[in-house]
């Protein structure tokens, strides 16, 4: 399974700061060999890293979209819109969005419909909170995430899904889950899709682990037999940083 490595800038970084960033880690490219590498920048900064990333094997992706295709839908953004701004790849259904905005499962279902339709690989958020976790509650939280956000999709639109899995305590805590959590989390995904579309959609499924990803602890993610890959914030924000990880991930699953 090629493993794929998503920097989610979240609100941060200008156009011109997207720029030197993307010209500086295309210098690595040839240590990226046989890893989906993607910038996913602010909205703003789409087409300045399409710009810089033209040439490379680095492709691009956004944070959300909407659901509809034009219209009277203010400060919203449609895949169209995307795919025009050089967007191969759509983050759905974020723990940010879903906790500080308010999204709900159905409308991350709409999107994630939506983004298909339109040829966009969706990359679909989900996580347990911490208190849920508390509660014994995660799997049941998985599943009512993967239910609304797969709503009514055929086996063929689930097959080479992109699902990152993102405990919520974990996200920009430096307090990354243990290999055990993110393989019991992890294999609990592959399964609830291999009962609800069929073996084919299970085994081109890749899990990202997302949540206080670095260098120093990619290996052990990205070693489990469910993990094909990481959604990272904070160590995606330097070119350096990034870079490194990416190796070290490489390093991880050639060995
Ligand atoms: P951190 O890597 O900063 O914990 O953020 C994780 C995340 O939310 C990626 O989508």
């Amino acid at each position: 399974m090629k493993l794929i490595i998503a920097a989610n800038w979240k609100m941060n970084k200008t156009a011109a700061e997207t720029a030197a960033f993307c010209r500086e880690i295309s210098r690595d490219q040839k240590h990226f060999e046989g890893v989906d590498v993607l910038i996913c920048p602010p909205f703003t900064a789409l087409s300045s890293a399409a710009e810089a990333l033209a040439g490379s094997v680095i492709k691009l992706g956004a944070q959300n979209m909407y659901w509809e295709a034009e219209g009277a839908f203010t400060g919203e953004i449609s895949a169209g819109m995307l795919i025009d701004s050089g967007v191969e790849y759509v983050i759905l259904g974020h723990s940010e969005r879903r906790h500080l905005m308010g999204e709900k499962d159905e409308e991350v279902g709409m999107k994630v419909k939506a983004a298909l339709k339109n040829k966009l690989k969706p990359i679909i958020c989900v996580g347990e909170t911490e208190e849920e976790r508390k509660n014994g509650a995660t799997e049941v939280i998985l599943e009512r995430q993967l239910g609304g956000a797969l709503e009514g999709l055929d086996s063929d639109q689930a097959t080479g899904l992109i699902i990152a899995y993102e405990p919520v305590w974990a996200i920009g805590t430096g307090k990354a889950a243990t290999a055990d959590d993110a393989e019991s989390a992890g294999s609990f995904i592959v399964q609830y899709i291999r009962e609800k579309f069929g073996p084919d959609a299970a085994d081109h499924l890749r899990i990202q682990y997302g949540g206080s990803v670095k260098a120093e602890n990619i290996g052990s993610f990205v070693a489990l037999p469910s993990i094909a890959g990481a959604l990272v914030g904070g160590a995606s924000l330097e070119a350096a940083s990034f870079s490194a990880l990416i190796q070290s991930a490489r390093k991880a699953v050639l060995h």
